[in-house]
């Protein structure tokens, strides 16, 4: 059972949130952005993978807790289409170079509708986070579990919030549900965090 460590989000990302989100209810909470760095800390990826990246905002969360838990993340990759904010890859990659000059962050743009395209990596932790709807997630549940590594996490985030981005979060539930009815007996750990918007944990054998 994960518990969630201290962690001043706004203190973290104040030079990169952008003015639009930085009043956010979302943005503000305690209960969410706190939840990403524990990840990072408690998992300590060497690689992660972020399906739906915007402004960069939870990868640099999970990094600086793998980096503060004493490993530095060796591979980064990110995936999003900017389709909420047009040039948020080129801003996000910018904040993540800032914030971690050392650290290999590549984005890739690109529409994951239909699935998460062939990358030649794996990775300890999975974070989705985009294209919430029914099929995608359940495709996007499939691939990553297959893109991890031996006792790879995957993280979905908006399990627990009714409405996100005017997508009712039963389709995540249903994915998810539809994905663990043949994936459960083999998973290693199974949790769900009841935090701002819900996050389901799954971790591979
Ligand atoms: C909730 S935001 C991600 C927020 C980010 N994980 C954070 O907390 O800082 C969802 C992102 O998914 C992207 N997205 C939505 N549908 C997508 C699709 N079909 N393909 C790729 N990206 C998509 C959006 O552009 C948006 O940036």
């Amino acid at each position: 059972m994960i518990s969630k460590l201290e962690f001043d989000h706004k203190e973290f990302l104040k030079d990169i949130v952008i003015e639009e989100d930085a009043n956010k209810e979302w943005y503000l909470s305690d209960d969410y952005y706190a939840w990403y760095y524990t990840y990072g800390f408690t998992i300590k990826p060497k690689s992660i993978f972020e399906v739906g990246v915007r402004y960069g905002y939870s990868m640099a969360c999970i990094i600086k807790g793998s980096v503060d838990a004493g490993v530095a993340p060796e591979l980064v990759i990110g995936i999003d289409n900017e389709e909420d904010h047009g040039g948020s890859n080129t801003a996000a990659l910018q904040s993540l170079n800032s914030l971690f000059p050392e650290i290999n962050v590549q984005l890739i743009t690109k529409n994951v509708y239909r699935g998460l395209p062939k990358i030649d990596h794996r990775f300890d932790l999975i974070h989705i986070d985009a294209a919430h709807h029914v099929y995608p997630t359940i495709h996007h549940l499939d691939q990553a579990y297959r893109m991890l590594n031996p006792g790879g996490y995957i993280v979905i985030d908006d399990m627990g919030s009714k409405i996100t981005y005017g997508i009712s979060s039963d389709t995540c539930h249903k994915a998810v549900q539809d994905f663990l009815l043949y994936r459960f007996r083999e998973c290693k750990q199974y949790t769900y965090i009841n935090n701002f918007r819900g996050h389901v944990i799954l971790q591979v054998p």
